[in-house]
């Protein structure tokens, strides 16, 4: 007797069609599964075999083979275990096969015959809704994430009883439960919290309105780290597009509950310690890195000097590709991400460079320079000193209101959306070197300035490109269409040189 099932293995961010076959042969008693399985999914025997006997089917005593095709592909984790069991059920008589073979299944299940959520839930979705399948069946708790794609039949059930009524007709599919409530928006910080700091509140803005990459660097204790965590209460909301994308991310890297649509943009800052995969994407099974898991928000690196050089240099590609590729075995996956860079460090070893309190010798600011410096720095549009403030600011209320900039951000957002359409771009720090020949015109002034600029050396080409960024960002929040001189002189004075001891505009 042979039974076929549909289900999908998770390669990064995509997903392969895998077919598990059931066959059952006299002979004695015996449970194998083939099929280039690692070790949770040949682990799936003894859990299929408790969760069938447990729920209270019959499990064949025969010899039951379990193929996983094509054979050529690795297939990993527990999601095969309810794919497996209900393909033995069907090979045995005790669901009918041609119901299952309208759904595709993804769970794994428990020794009792509960069904697990798995990783990866709205990508197996996509590639279930995209292979024309009728349904897919999964455990409840993520039923909402599933259901996210449209015209696609999703079953929530709690254990393999349920799926089993369901396949026989005995029972309609469960009702999706409610959506578990969102946790309220964290309304706790607030920009207007941070005294002082025009400057580094001022490219903070330009920043979040552009979605421009920046850096702060500043003596300890004065609000560097308070800036930044305060940039999500200033961002624009996720567009229902990048929420998709943002939700595929977090649910294959399991760091999603189930609950339908990311809500916020995210906000990731990882440990100074972490290795380059961490960051960029890797491990056994492939995860994304913290990197895509800020994709379409804000990745901070806090005490950016600390950072391993071969952390930090890994990040170059996919920063300026928006992408990473990572090749594992013959195959490659690719991970998105499109974020922004926002990172903090002292301005040098003892963290006071430029006052009197300052202890660190010539060899020590060359070794901090050379741990800053380089490619890293070039890909940063916004570079600012956060410097201590003074005892007249720390007595006066903050500057701006987070609600206020959110506002100035999300009209200054609208224009860019309007100006962008149809080139794939959602802000003007995504902008290449076409899109900023068409769309971005300088004023005779502004040309002016960038020349001088560029001829005295202080610009890369690359750099070119960014300063034209960024003063149509600063025009943007202005609401102005056309690009200025006093525009171009702001974005090259939101770019200082940081090189300790002297403050020169310097882009
Ligand atoms: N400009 C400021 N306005 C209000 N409070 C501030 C300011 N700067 C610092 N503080 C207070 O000091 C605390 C420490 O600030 P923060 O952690 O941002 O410093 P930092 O610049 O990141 O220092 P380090 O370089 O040591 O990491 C804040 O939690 C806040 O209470
Ligand atoms: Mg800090």
């Amino acid at each position: 007797v042979l039974s076929r099932v549909l289900t999908f293995a998770l390669h990064g961010l995509d997903c392969h069609r895998v077919v598990v076959e059931v066959d059952l042969r006299p002979g004695l008693p015996a449970f194998t599964i083939v099929g280039l399985a690692d070790r949770a999914v040949r682990e799936a025997r003894e859990r299929v075999r408790s969760a069938l006997l447990n729920c209270g089917f019959d499990f064949p005593g025969r010899r039951v083979t379990v193929n996983l095709a094509p054979a050529h592909l690795r297939k990993a984790g527990p999601g095969f275990d309810l794919a497996i069991a209900c393909a033995v059920l069907a090979a045995s008589g005790q669901v009918p096969p041609d119901v299952l073979q309208r759904f595709a299944l993804h769970a794994e299940l428990s020794l009792f015959g509960d069904l697990r959520p798995c990783r990866g839930t709205l990508a197996v979705a996509e590639a279930a809704a995209s292979g024309g399948l009728h349904g897919l069946i999964v455990a409840a708790e993520v039923a909402h994430e599933a259901a996210l794609v449209p015209g696609l039949a999703v079953v929530g059930a709690p254990t393999l009883t349920t799926v089993a009524k369901v396949l026989r007709g005995d029972e309609p599919p469960p009702p999706l439960p409610p959506p578990p409530p969102r946790p309220a928006i964290a309304d706790k910080v607030d920009l207007a919290d941070v005294l002082g700091h025009a400057d580094a509140l001022d490219a903070v803005v330009i920043a979040a309105a552009g979605g421009h990459n920046l850096l702060m660097s500043g003596p300890p204790g004065t609000g560097k780290t308070m800036l930044a965590r305060r940039l999500p209460t200033v961002l624009p909301p996720l567009t229902t597009a990048e929420a998709v994308e943002v939700t595929r991310i977090h649910s294959v890297a399991g760091t999603h509950d189930g609950s339908g649509l990311v809500a916020e943009r995210p906000f990731r800052a990882p440990h100074h310690t972490i290795s380059a995969s961490g960051l960029v994407g890797g491990g056994s099974p492939l995860r994304p890195g913290e990197a895509s898991l800020a994709h379409n928000g804000v990745l901070f690196l806090d005490e950016l000097s600390e950072f391993a050089r071969p952390a930090l240099e890994a990040l170059r590609q996919p920063l300026e590709d928006g992408r990473v590729a990572i090749v594992r075995g013959q195959r490659t996956a690719v991970f998105p991400t499109r974020t922004m860079l926002v990172a903090a460090t002292n301005p040098c070893p003892c963290g006071y460079a430029g006052s009197d309190r300052c202890r660190c010798g010539e060899p020590d600011h060359a070794r901090h320079r050379r741990r800053l410096s380089g490619p890293l720095l070039d890909r940063l549009d916004l570079l600012v000193h956060v410097h201590p403030p003074s005892g007249f600011e720390l007595a006066r209320p903050g500057r701006r209101t987070s609600a206020g900039v959110r506002e100035a951000v999300a009209i200054a957002r609208e224009r860019q959306t309007v100006r962008l359409s149809g080139t794939g771009c959602t802000c003007n720090a995504q902008m290449d070197a076409g899109a900023l020949r068409r769309l971005v015109r300088l004023e005779p002034a502004g040309e002016r300035h960038l020349r001088l600029a560029y001829e005295k050396g202080r610009l890369s080409a690359r750099g070119h490109q960014r300063i034209l960024r960024v003063a149509r960002t600063i025009a943007d929040l202005d609401g102005s269409e056309r690009v200025t001189g006093a525009h171009v002189l702001r974005a090259l004075a939101v770019r200082v040189d940081l090189t300790p001891g002297e403050v020169e505009v310097a882009a």
